[in-house]
């Protein structure tokens, strides 16, 4: 069974993200979505709430697993038996980071391949964090993330 590793930090996990899980899935037997805790950004969802809103807008897909990680990906690829690692590219902006990190993961494990798909081209523009400023505005975001999120979001506003 290859399994690849999916990881970001999913502040909410977006529509975005669902369409690169979607493709990994058709190219491998399974995919693990993981939540980095990530103590260089300051999330507005909890890990829980993260791992939770990400079980729920995948239920529906085969052979995918949600879980969390703090620490190094690739170490938590060796650990979860993932053959590679998951990364979207949505624009030409994102290629100077991402080509870094896999530089960076491959000298860290050189058994690990990261594999960049490029989502759907009516989610470029869409990430996280524009996402999080909509909702805090008030402004309906069911268009970009699942039905779960959207809940999420405004339960988190309302407060
Ligand atoms: N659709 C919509 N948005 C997307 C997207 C897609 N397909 N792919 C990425 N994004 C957005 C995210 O929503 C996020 O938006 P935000 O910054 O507005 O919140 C942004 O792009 C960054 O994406 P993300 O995947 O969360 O990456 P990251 O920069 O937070 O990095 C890790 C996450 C987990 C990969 C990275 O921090 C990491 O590897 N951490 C572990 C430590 C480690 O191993 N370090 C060595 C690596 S060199």
């Amino acid at each position: 069974m290859r399994k690849v590793l999916y990881p970001g930090t999913f502040d909410p996990v977006t529509n975005g993200h669902i369409d690169i899980i979607n493709r990994a899935r058709e190219m491998f037997d399974g995919v693990i979505v993981t939540v980095a805790v990530n103590p260089t950004k300051t999330p507005l969802f909890s890990v829980e709430e993260r791992v939770e809103m990400l079980r729920k807008s995948v239920a529906d897909i085969d052979n995918i697993t949600v879980d969390s990680f703090d620490g190094l990906v690739v170490d938590h690829a060796h650990e979860t038996g993932a053959v590679g690692i998951i990364r979207g590219l949505r624009a030409l902006s994102d290629f100077e980071y991402e080509f870094q990190m896999a530089l960076m993961n491959r000298k860290l494990a050189g058994d690990l391949t990261t594999v960049f798909l490029i989502p759907h081209e009516k989610y470029t523009y869409l990430n996280s964090s524009i996402v999080r400023n909509l909702a805090s505005l008030n402004s309906d975001v069911s268009d970009f993330v699942p039905p779960v999120v959207v809940e999420m979001l405004k339960s988190k506003f309302s407060k």
